[in-house]
């Protein structure tokens, strides 16, 4: 893989809990890798199977949920509709010859800044040892 890889990676945050924990990281100066875009949502519940595959057609190399603790929700279900979401989409990526790997549910409440940067800085390590999406993957898909 090569050193100069710079992963494009979306995270859907859930405004009550890992959006906050993401602003708690930044107030901390707590430092985690720019080339996280990070996407407030209502509530992970709310993220469709569609947003999470879409970016890998639009050239990400990496999509991370993260919702509120379980059972914490503010919509009492949503992470856990999402997290049955995320395990369906991985599949669909592993058809589509994509590492599901590249996909992950994580859960961050608003007071862990440091875990949502830790979060953050592992997921992108993960994406780096991958490489570049549509230089592996899909070159597999296509032969
Ligand atoms: Fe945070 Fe539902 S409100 S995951």
């Amino acid at each position: 893989m090569s050193e100069n890889f710079e992963p494009r990676l979306l995270a859907y945050c859930c405004q009550w809990c890992s959006y906050a924990a993401a602003d708690l990281a930044g107030a901390m100066r707590l430092q985690y890798p720019p080339s996280v875009r990070i996407l407030r949502v209502p509530c992970t519940g709310r993220t469709d199977i569609l947003h999470m595959l879409r970016p890998f057609e639009d050239g990400a190399d990496g999509v991370f949920l993260s919702g509120c603790l379980l059972d914490d929700c503010h919509y009492r279900t949503g992470n856990y509709k999402a997290t049955k979401r995320v395990a369906y989409a991985k599949q669909l990526l592993a058809q589509a010859g994509i590492d599901p790997d590249r996909l992950e549910m994580y859960y961050n409440s608003s007071a862990m800044g440091p875990q949502f940067a830790q979060t953050c800085r592992d997921f992108v390590a993960r994406i780096c040892a991958l490489g570049p999406v549509y230089a592996t993957e899909n070159k597999r898909a296509i032969a």
